[in-house]
């Protein structure tokens, strides 16, 4: 399953996602000196390789230098329709005596069981590992049948299935911070821990995506996947060994013991002016937005709630998860009358990254004793955000799973949100600009804290 690759076959090479981001990314890899073999891109497209080349060096901002020549001498290019076997009778020739091949599919998800097919059928799914994109599946039930197809033809152990906030650095970085230090752990359980917030807030809202978006929202788009995946990381108990199937047992482990989400501790919200995007259904209950308490049935965590809201149209763009601890269990300063704030642990993920706790000292300079909030802050200074495909395509090239969904995660967590998907009510409307509809509030016990981007 972890074969080095010979050659990169890169579904959709003229699509969205290889323009914005895989492109770049290999760009990038190239220049560090990591990457260095034929990239073969397949598209249905009218542009020959010159173009092709001209194509992802616009895409790379223009640049002239010696690592953008050697991607673009790099680059092959396989021009046909993913539904004619010939394009793949093509690609096999182009293909021929390369080694083995990682083929990546930057396609709609529709795609990726013909394009699997479609290698089989000529042989490519031999040698070759798969890389699939996101979204995998649209429930449970879909997921189930888009498995079952791919595994016709390669094996749970040669297929990837893409989740890039796993190739974030700083989303790496709760693991190192968990278990690389002793402070935390002792206290990271329902015993210390009152609730935990994970918030991602975008403060844009869905632009020219809106067919996509109208068909999954926000549920599907980043809480199935990204968030689950995020509070995955931030649950499970230390994996016992550091090969990469000892992480995602773990990660299995807590999604495994996450209830499914009772419709009662849920809120959707649409922002105003959504129907009116190109794409979007008339009369769509698509939500935007959505708040959520999830819970976990385990030694460590049951009875604390997880609590998640994202959404778009949101007044910023901000990752962030605010750990809340208990109170003290007996009030011994000045502070009966105005109750001190509780002790909070942030991880700020994004924009900017690291580690804020929020604790209490003695107000100074005064006679009486009264506890006022002082916050001891460290921010990191982690690689570029943008970087996160990197990692991605550096472990689609070298095999490392870590970084990837394995398809039991995949199953446990549309189990954990199939409810949710059958809301049928219409989502609450908010303002963009605003956090969404007023009653999401209740969803976290005490509110929602600020987070840490808000303060001035
Ligand atoms: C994608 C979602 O998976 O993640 C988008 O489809 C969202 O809706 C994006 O904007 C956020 O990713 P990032 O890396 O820009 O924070």
């Amino acid at each position: 399953g972890s074969g080095r690759a010979g050659a990169l076959v890169l579904f959709g090479i003229t699509g969205d996602l290889a323009h914005k981001m895989l492109l770049p990314a290999l760009y990038r890899l190239t220049a560090a000196g990591r990457l260095d073999l034929p990239i073969v891109g397949v598209a249905k497209t009218d542009l020959d390789l010159d173009g092709l080349r001209e194509r992802a060096r616009e895409t790379c901002g223009g640049v002239r230098d010696a690592a953008f020549d050697r991607l673009a001498g790099n680059l092959r290019l396989v021009a046909g329709d993913y539904g004619d076997p010939a394009t793949f009778t093509r690609l096999r020739d182009e293909v021929a005596g390369m080694g083995f091949l990682v083929h990546y599919l930057a396609v709609p998800p529709a795609l990726f069981a013909p394009v699997a097919e479609g290698l089989a059928g000529v042989g490519l799914n031999r040698d070759a590992r798969l890389v699939v994109e996101k979204p995998f599946g649209h429930d449970l039930q879909s997921a189930r049948e888009l498995n079952d197809q791919l595994l016709r033809h390669f094996d749970e152990d040669h297929l990837r299935r893409v989740d890039h906030f796993l190739g974030k650095e700083p989303v790496e970085d709760l693991m190192v911070f968990r278990f690389a230090n002793m402070l935390l752990e002792p206290i990271w359980n329902r015993s210390y821990i009152r609730s935990v917030q994970i918030t991602m807030a975008e403060d844009f809202d869905v632009r020219d995506r809106g067919a996509f978006y109208d068909a999954n929202g926000t549920v599907r788009d980043v809480v199935q996947n990204h968030l689950l995946q995020l509070l995955a990381l931030l649950a499970m108990d230390p994996p016992p060994s550091t090969d990469a199937r000892a992480t995602l047992d773990e990660k299995w482990r807590v999604l495994r013991a996450v209830k499914t989400i009772d419709p009662a501790d849920v809120v959707r919200g649409q922002y105003t002016g959504y129907l009116g995007t190109e794409g979007v259904r008339p009369g769509s209950t698509t939500e935007t937005f959505v708040a959520l308490r999830a819970y976990i049935d385990n030694w460590r965590w049951a009875g604390v709630p997880w609590c998640i809201r994202s959404g778009k149209a949101m007044p910023m763009t901000d990752l962030e998860v605010v750990a809340e601890l208990r109170r003290p269990p007996v009030t011994m300063f000045d502070d009966a009358h105005a109750p001190a704030s509780p002790n909070l642990i942030r991880f700020r993920l994004q924009p900017d990254a690291g580690v804020t706790f929020d604790l209490l000292a003695k107000e100074p300079g005064k006679q009486r004793t009264r506890p006022v909030p002082v916050s001891v802050d460290f921010t990191k200074e982690f690689g570029p955000m943008d970087a996160a495909y990197e990692r991605i395509l550096a472990d689609a090239v070298s095999g490392d799973p870590r970084r990837f969904l394995r398809f039991d995660l995949v199953e446990e967590a549309w189990r954990i949100v199939a409810p949710v998907l059958d809301m049928t009510e219409p989502p609450l409307p908010y303002e963009p600009g605003t956090w969404g509809p007023a009653a999401a509030a209740k969803i976290a016990p005490g509110g929602w804290h600020e987070i840490s981007n808000s303060f001035d």
